[in-house]
């Protein structure tokens, strides 16, 4: 593999700043749309293939991950679909974290391979690692996701803390009347661990309505019984993103809550997307895809591509509008990647 780094001049201006003044060090990029589980708000059917499509190679993903950290981006989180369905994965893993820029190089996953993986990913530059566990109870686990794996999951992270990644996280959307109750099962997982538990409020995508609707519950029931058990808020530092964290003297991990409908929640916006067919995506609720896969088939279209991103970041609204019903282009999650 050719790892020889394109260098662009850069300028300061060159920064990733929109009309808000925030800045974009960070970029989630999907590498497949592609899963094997079936998560009822997600993928209550399972992954359909509707026009078989290509994603993004290993040359357009150094393309456009190298033009990105010349914009100033130096985490890269791999997402999807599931990301390690690609075959390629332990290769893109190594080609992206070692682009010039790049510090840390994340990924999230719904945890079915990363028992068999987890070193050989961790040796080839993951530091980070998202893993979703919606239930800490095996039954509905199964219920949730569409696979009985919850035992292969926890294994996969238990030897993920041995391996020694920097961070492990575990992913649980929030659902009422299924796993709203379970705070003090997550809680006892993280007393001897040092995992933070997120727990993401449930969006509303194109495709879910109705279990929206069903199964939506604020993150606020959360809060207000980690603070009545003694649990404090960090200080949110600059740059760190949408998610608010609690921790406890008592407790190893830590607790973060993801409320993407509650006021502010974009003030901190961090992130830009950037889809397996190669679309920039602004917000995860924006209504502006812009394709960019057109400008990823050399190297000498790069400052192009550059100029382009840059271009449409002036578009990048200061919020999104899920308050009003409405949920941009996406499907589900698994064609943005979360
Ligand atoms: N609302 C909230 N979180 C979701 N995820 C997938 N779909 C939704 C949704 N509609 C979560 C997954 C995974 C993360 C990337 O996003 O469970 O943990
Ligand atoms: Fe797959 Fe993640 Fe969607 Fe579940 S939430 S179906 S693991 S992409």
């Amino acid at each position: 593999m050719n790892l020889t780094p394109v260098r662009m001049p850069v300028r300061a201006s060159d920064r990733l700043v929109d009309k808000y003044d925030r800045e974009f060090p960070y970029l989630r990029l999907s590498i497949t749309d592609i899963c094997n589980f079936r998560c009822e708000y997600c993928l209550p059917d399972g992954y359909h293939c509707r026009t078989r499509p290509e994603f993004l190679s290993r040359e357009e993903i150094r393309r456009l991950v190298t033009v990105f950290a010349d914009l100033g981006v130096w985490k890269v989180r791999l997402t999807g679909g599931e990301p390690s369905i690609r075959r390629d994965f332990s290769e893109i893993i190594e080609m992206v974290s070692h682009l010039p820029g790049i510090k840390t190089t994340a990924f999230t996953t719904n945890g079915y391979r990363l028992l068999a993986n987890a070193e050989k990913w961790h040796d080839a530059g993951i530091r980070n690692l998202n893993v979703s566990v919606d239930s800490l109870d095996p039954d509905l686990f199964h219920k949730i996701t569409g696979h009985d794996r919850l035992k292969d999951v926890l294994a996969g992270i238990e030897k993920s803390l041995d391996v020694g990644y920097d961070q492990v996280k575990i992913n649980v959307v929030l659902l009422k009347d299924i796993n709203d109750n379970a705070l003090t099962d997550y809680m006892e997982y993280i007393r001897q661990r040092p995992v933070t538990v997120r727990f993401i409020e449930l969006m509303q995508t194109g495709d879910n309505l109705a279990y929206f609707k069903r199964r939506h519950r604020s993150a606020q029931v959360i809060r207000t019984e980690l603070v009545r058990q003694g649990w404090t808020e960090n200080i949110r530092v600059n740059g760190a993103g949408p998610a608010v964290n609690f921790t406890h003297p008592d407790y190893q991990g830590a607790i973060g809550l993801i409320a993407p409908y509650s006021k502010d929640f974009c003030l901190a916006c961090n992130r830009l997307r950037v889809t397996a067919t190669g679309d920039l995506r602004l917000c995860l609720f924006g209504d502006i895809g812009i394709p960019l896969r057109d400008l990823l088939q050399s190297d000498d279209q790069m400052p192009a591509l550059k100029k382009r991103i840059i271009k449409q970041l002036d578009h990048k609204k200061s919020s999104h509008f899920l308050a009003d019903g409405e949920t941009g282009l996406i499907p589900n999650l698994s064609s943005t990647g979360g």
